[in-house]
């Protein structure tokens, strides 16, 4: 690999550029998976799904798939990031990234810890049937299928480091897997499991769950960051006239029914799927909207990680 010669400034990191200013925000923002959560949150948790008499084993199956979903999503966003790295040029971009991947890692401790300590116990004291993270159950056809689309996009850069190639990178990771699955994701637990977001989509009252909301607010805030760089690259890509706007929206548009079968599957009887399903569907178009015009702002990075309970926001 040739080295490139940096001959545009004297210092070696441009620490207000945009993936500079994004390293500093992650590094200012730093959190721990167990420090950071407090234990007394996992345990209220617990003690609360323990002690709500009305829970049935198919509503608790359906938290434990959601918690399932995450936990593999994030170690294979872990796994898959790698190849990025490699490709780009620019310190500023590989420092930004290395801080994503280290993100990534932690947020796959979270869902493993959340696990350990309230999934298993909850399940054990109600009687229910102890399932492992990695059971084959929690993953259709279609999980499987955005996530090793998603690998073999990452592994393309390694072959054949093309403009359009990265293009495709961004929107399977950043934007199919992160921004839309993720976050939608992460507004169906915050209206089910605390105060915010919709209000009619669980079948119930389900306890307020403070652990595993307070943990997914923590990776929201990361996630804000690793969105707003994949968009930032894509519409930089676009703008130069590398890559086509239609490339974008195509490979985009191809993945969303992957999206819309994974969140309709788990929702059954227990969660209703569609103000989900419009919610991420709303959210890809607003993408879109902003990835393909060069004039289009992005929002500032701080607007990006502010996290207000689950309303959505500008950023979102
Ligand atoms: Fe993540
Ligand atoms: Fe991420």
């Amino acid at each position: 690999m040739t080295q490139v010669e940096d001959t545009d400034r004297e210092m070696r990191i441009d620490p207000d550029g945009f993936a500079g200013g994004y390293f500093r925000n992650a590094v200012y923002r730093h959190w721990d998976p167990y420090e950071d959560i407090p234990q007394a949150d996992l345990e209220a948790d617990r003690e609360k799904l323990i002690g709500d008499e009305a829970l049935t084993e198919e509503e608790f199956e359906a938290i434990r798939r959601n918690v399932a979903l995450f936990g593999a999503g994030e170690e294979a966003v872990t796994e898959d990031l790698a190849p990025l790295s490699l490709v780009l040029e620019d310190v500023d971009d590989q420092m930004f990234v290395s801080s994503q991947i280290y993100e990534e890692a932690k947020h796959t401790q979270f869902f493993d810890r959340y696990w350990r300590e309230v999934i298993d116990p909850v399940a054990e004291a109600r009687g229910f049937e102890s399932t492992r993270p990695t059971d084959e159950r929690y993953f259709d056809d279609d999980y499987v299928e955005l996530f090793d689309k998603n690998e073999a996009a990452m592994q393309r850069l390694l072959e054949e480091d093309t403009p359009e190639n990265r293009a495709e990178a961004y929107c399977h990771y950043h934007l199919v897997i992160e921004s839309v699955l993720a976050q939608t994701g992460y507004y169906g637990i915050q209206s089910s499991f605390s105060d915010g977001g919709a209000d009619d989509l669980a079948a119930r009252e389900f306890p307020d769950l403070d652990g595993l909301v307070g943990g997914i607010t923590k990776i929201r805030s990361d996630e804000g960051r690793h969105v707003g760089f994949g968009m930032h690259k894509v519409q930089q890509l676009v703008a130069e006239g590398k890559v086509d706007a239609s490339v974008v929206q195509e490979t985009l548009q191809s993945l969303m029914p992957h999206v819309a079968a994974i969140v309709q599957e788990g929702y059954d009887d227990t969660f209703d799927p569609l103000p989900l399903v419009e919610y991420s569907s709303e959210k890809l178009q607003r993408r879109i909207e902003i990835i393909t015009d060069s004039e289009a702002d992005l929002p500032d990075v701080d607007e990006l990680v502010e996290i207000e309970g689950a309303q959505p926001t500008a950023a979102d």
